[in-house]
């Protein structure tokens, strides 16, 4: 089975989670890169508002193309409640070309199912999510078991 693992990631969290599925899965993997900045504090600020208004950012082309994939791992850090922009935008960008995927998020404490409606509106149903906190992507505090199968 062909699966990639499609990921944003502000500060390293998803990214470090998204390279252990992929690694775990032998997928090919894609980071999403925005061209808006979100680094920093007025960056924060942007996420937050930007997340809110569900706003299509600018990204970097992507080097795949999901309708190839058999599986799709889509992941984000949650931002107030939602999907990250870049995420939003992936997924607008690729309608109609999903048919499986698994959503993956991070996040400091909660948010996640808001997080998750909100993706399998833009997209197809989940076959699974995983749901992680910064504190256990950091300290390896997980089993990825029961997502990937
Ligand atoms: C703009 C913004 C909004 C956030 N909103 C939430 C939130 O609603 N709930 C939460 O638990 N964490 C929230 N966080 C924390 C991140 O989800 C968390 O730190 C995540 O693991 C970061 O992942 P990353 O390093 O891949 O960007 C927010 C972070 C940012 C930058």
């Amino acid at each position: 089975m062909k699966s990639l693992v499609t990921y944003y990631s502000r500060s390293n969290i998803t990214k470090k989670l998204a390279e252990k599925i992929a690694g775990k899965t032998n997928s090919d993997i894609e980071e999403i890169i925005s061209n808006v900045k979100y680094e920093g504090k007025i960056g924060y600020a942007r996420a937050g508002k930007d997340a809110m208004t569900e706003k299509i950012i600018d990204i970097k082309s992507l080097k795949f193309d999901p309708a190839e994939y058999d599986m799709v791992y889509i992941g984000t850090p949650v931002w107030a409640g939602k999907a990250a922009s870049p995420v939003i935008t992936y997924l607008k960008m690729n309608e109609g070309k999903f048919t499986n995927v698994k959503f993956f998020a991070t996040a400091g404490s909660s948010g996640f199912e808001s997080t998750f409606k909100q993706m399998e509106k833009k997209s197809v149903k989940p076959l699974k999510t995983l749901s992680l906190t910064t504190k256990q992507v950091k300290n390896d505090d997980y089993d990825l078991d029961s997502f990937i199968e």
